[in-house]
Parts: C-alpha cells; structure tokens; sequence
C-alpha cells in the first residue's frame, strides 16, 4: 500500500472531464498528471507555465501585438537553428540531388532550411528551391518587406552563383541572388497557408518537403504531405507519434525519425516578445531569445537516408520483470534496452522505442492507448486478446488494476 498522503482537492467536473480525456490520450492518470505540475512548481519555484485569462483578443493594431498573439496562444514560431538542419540534411544529399525542394512554412530570410538548400544548391546539385512565408508569421516581412499587398511571398531559386553568397558578416547576399534571372522572390495571391490551393499547387510540383511546420497543424501537415505521395523530412516532437493519424505511418514503415537527434532538447530562437519564463531559456551572445524544447525529432519518408541497426539485447524473460498486462496478452517492458531477449510473444514498449526501431528485428502490432479500442482495428485487437477493464479508460494496460503508459506493442520477427 503507498505511504504517500491522499489529498482532496475541489475540480469543476467538466473540466475534470475534459482533463482526464487529455490524459487519456496520453496514457497517464489524472493523478500522476497532478505530480508532475507539482513537482515542476517545485524544481521550478514558480508556476511553471505562463497563466493567461481567456478574454477574446482584441484586433491588433501593431506588429508587435500580432506577434505576442501569435507566440504566446499558437506556439507555433520556434525557429529552428541553422546548425540543426545542417546536421540533418547532410545526411540525407544523395536524396536530395536533382530535386526540387519546398519549404512551406519558410519565411526565406528567416528561415535556416532556406539558407541551408542556397548555401548547399550547388554542392548537392539541387533542382530548385521554393520558400513560402505566411503572413501570419510573427516575422513574415520583419527583415526584407516586400512592398504593397500582404507578407505572404514565395521565393523561387533555380540558380545559385558558383561565388559564395555568404558575406563576411555571415549574412546571405540575397540581393544577388534575386537579381539573377532564374530566380524570383514574388507575392502571394493568398496568406500562404499551405493548405491553400496555390501552396498546395506549388507542393505538387515539388519533390521533397523540408522545414519545421506549426506545430499546432502537424498532423494536418503529415496528412497533407500523405494525400500528395510526396517525399518528406521535417521537424516535429515525438509527441506527435502516437496520434491517429501519424502512429500508423510508423507502424507500417511509411514514417522514421531522422539519423541526427536521438536524444535530449533543442534550441530553437523565439521572437523578441516570447516570454522567457521556463528553464533553459535565455538570450545568446547575438542577443537571440531562445528556447529548449524536449521530445524534437526529425519525421521522414526519404528511403536511402535509412541507417538500421538491430538492438543488441542482453536480458532474458521471466515473469517476475516482466508482469502480464491484465487486459491483454502482453508483457510490459518498462525500458526499451531491457527487452528480453528470449522472448516471442507480444511486448509492451515506451514510445521511445520508436529511437531504436529496426523493423527487421521487430514488427510494431499496435499503440495501447487511452484511444486503442477505437483506433485499432478489432482484428489485431482479437490478436492480442484484448479484454474490456473497467479501468483501461480506452485501452491503456493495467497491471495491478493500475494504468501503465501508453505503450508500442511489438512483437520479434521470426529469423
Ligand atoms: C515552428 S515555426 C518554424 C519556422 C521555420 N520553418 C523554421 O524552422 O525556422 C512554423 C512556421 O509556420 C508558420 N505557420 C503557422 N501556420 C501556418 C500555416 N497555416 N501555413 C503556413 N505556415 C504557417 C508560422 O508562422 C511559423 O513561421
């Protein structure tokens, strides 16, 4: 029996209710979900989050406005660092050659994927480059307005001079760039939202995707990018993976992470506005604002750029370590690298599986969720002889009438 103190605490119950399906989705429960903001207000000694009245906006009068609206309800602005793509994409240039590239959520004087594919156009023999910038955009026309109608503009490279662009203060040459006949930088008829008909258009005749999306839209993104069949590597967070739109790309080989980031946080700038309030932020030797986000993964399709390797597996099975879940017929596997060695049946794993998946050694079966029971199909839901619990809350694993994590049920392939 724990030795921890209950405590009773008052909760509106709609918005208990509305909680608890959040925590559903993530497999946790609604009191380990109250440990943790405990705990951060603790680490942190202060609130560790930002607290907000939910009046309506009023209309924005100023750039500045717009831009505080935009970071602080959307969360969308985290510009990626240049060193980031850098280290991802040069992995991916055999792929990369002879393609036409669209970053569509790139304002391309801000963006690092855009300086990245002009400072590499030549040395990985890119087709061409297309950026879009969206007018919402915290920074849409900040460092070069385009004059007239709205900040939503494209740029369209097709040629880049062998001379180096970049000038000695490190910034891009980008008014020769533009002066050169092949290339153009022009304004959109729309916002350039891609999911508008003339970005989807330029999607269409792209080859590969890369950038960061918003991440409030990823999964709008992704199934974007899906409906088109096109190839892709972008930037989300690891969260992502386990929505119903997304996790079955993983299972079935459609969707892995990159090769660069495995592990730890990001850095990624803010603009001026974004509040500085959680830890790992801060301001750098260029006076950039940024922020550390945890769980950032590389999401592709792009085949060749695959490195696998199978898990080298040291523990053996036995049912002390390893307890059967109460509502299906799988073991729970706490940590990835205690996976058993010996055995055959199907295992429950941490989403970070996802890290070290080497569909060679393993087949992914399903995700046990809070939403397994509606999104799995009933036939492997048979398969792993799914038992109704009252306490599964949509399907979680139960060992000892408690809800474990969500899990990645996986199962070893036959040699
Ligand atoms: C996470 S930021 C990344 C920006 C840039 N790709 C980078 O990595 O530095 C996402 C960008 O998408 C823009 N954005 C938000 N909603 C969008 C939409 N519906 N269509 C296109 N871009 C959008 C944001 O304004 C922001 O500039």
């Amino acid at each position: 029996m724990s030795t921890k103190p209950t405590t009773t605490i008052r909760i509106d119950p709609d918005v208990k209710k509305r909680a608890n399906e959040v925590f559903d989705d993530i497999g946790i429960s609604m009191s380990a979900a109250i440990n943790t903001f405990l705990k951060a207000v603790d680490r942190e000694g202060s609130m560790p989050f930002e607290i907000k009245g939910c009046r309506p906006q009023p209309a924005f009068s100023n750039a500045n406005a717009r831009l505080n609206n935009a970071f602080i309800v959307k969360k969308d602005e985290f510009y990626t660092q240049y060193e980031d793509v850098e280290k991802e994409m040069l992995n991916h240039q055999e792929q990369l050659k002879g393609k036409a590239i669209l970053c569509n959520c790139d304002d391309p004087f801000e963006s690092a994927f855009f300086r990245f594919f002009v400072i590499h156009f030549n040395s990985i023999g890119l087709a061409s480059l297309t950026s879009t910038c969206y007018a919402e955009s915290s920074l849409a026309g900040l460092e070069y307005p385009l004059e007239g109608r709205s900040n939503a503009y494209k740029a369209v490279v097709k040629k880049v001079p062998d001379d180096s662009l970049v000038r000695p203060d490190g910034s891009l040459d980008l008014e020769s760039l533009f002066d050169m006949p092949e290339n153009h930088l022009e304004h959109l008829s729309g916002n350039g939202d891609f999911r508008s008909d003339e970005c989807k258009t330029l999607l269409q005749e792209s080859d590969i995707v890369a950038t960061n999306p918003p991440f409030s839209l990823f999964r709008d993104f992704i199934d974007m990018l899906k409906d088109h069949e096109k190839d892709f590597i972008i930037l989300g967070n690891m969260n992502a993976t386990t929505a119903k739109e997304i996790f079955p790309l993983f299972r079935d080989n459609k969707v892995w992470y990159g090769e660069s980031i495995r592990s730890g946080d990001r850095k990624f700038f803010v603009p001026d506005s974004y509040p500085l309030n959680a830890t790992g932020c801060g301001i750098d030797e260029n006076g950039k604002r940024y922020i550390r986000v945890k769980g950032v993964r590389w999401f592709t399709n792009l085949n060749t750029s695959r490195s696998l390797q199978p898990l080298k597996l040291e523990c053996t099975y036995n049912n002390n370590d390893y307890p059967k879940y109460e509502n299906y017929n799988a073991i729970e596997v706490g940590r990835t690298q205690n996976i058993p060695v010996d055995y055959d049946g199907i295992m429950g794993v941490p989403i970070t599986f996802l890290d070290k998946y080497d569909p060679s050694q393993f087949e992914i079966v399903m995700l046990a969720n809070g939403n397994a029971r509606t999104n799995v199909s009933p036939k492997t839901l048979t398969d792993v002889k799914y038992r109704l619990h009252p306490n599964d809350k949509g399907g979680v694993g139960i060992i000892n009438g408690k809800r474990v994590y969500a899990r990645i049920f996986i199962r070893r392939k036959s040699s």
